[in-house]
């Protein structure tokens, strides 16, 4: 038998910059589903983020064991180009993704249909996030928290942390 039919395993692809509670809710709510979940970080420095993607990936490593069930194995891994080649490299069988509001699902759609092009035998599996999260996406939660406003609840405290590290030595520059 081959490893792709023993072990079921997923990407979770995302820019995660940084990672929200809705992330985290995706992951968690993915568990029972797969054998192995690839929180896989795109590295696009083009986009200016506000963390390094080494800075993304130990953050995420940090946080992830608030989450663990023991049965689902979590891995972080970095990755540049396509997202279904990520996936094919990895010898895994889905793409997760979240989907908030019916804002998401065009975007989503388009993009679960190239991937699907791209690489046939990879399902996308959209998972709706938990109400409370819905409106919470990275950007935001970046703009409220520099612009001096409350995010707890919304994100994981170390992100909230790091943030605020990553504001006083950005003021300090
Ligand atoms: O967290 P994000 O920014 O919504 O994630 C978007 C992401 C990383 C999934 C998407 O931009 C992506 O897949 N980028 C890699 C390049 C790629 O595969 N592009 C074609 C997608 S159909």
């Amino acid at each position: 038998m081959s490893e792709k039919n023993v072990i079921k395993r997923a990407i979770f692809p995302g820019s995660f910059d940084p990672m929200t509670n809705g992330h985290l809710d995706i992951i968690k709510r993915s568990l029972s589903l797969f054998d192995e979940i690839i929180i896989a970080v795109l590295n696009n420095p083009e986009k200016n983020p506000m963390f390094s993607v080494e800075e993304r990936c130990s953050m995420i490593s940090e946080i992830l064991p608030e989450i663990e069930d023991g049965k689902c194995n979590l891995v972080v891994d970095s990755f540049s180009g396509l997202t279904a080649d990520f996936a094919r490299n990895t010898r895994s069988v889905a793409i997760i993704r979240g989907i908030r509001a019916v804002a998401d699902y065009e975007y989503e759609l388009r993009m679960a249909l190239m991937n699907r092009r791209l690489e046939p035998e990879i399902e996308t599996v959209f998972l709706m996030a938990a109400e409370e999260y819905s409106y919470v996406s990275s950007n935001l939660m970046k703009q409220v928290f520099t612009l001096g406003g409350r995010v707890e609840g919304l994100i994981p405290r170390l992100v909230e942390a790091k943030m605020k590290e990553k504001l006083s030595t950005d003021e300090h520059r």
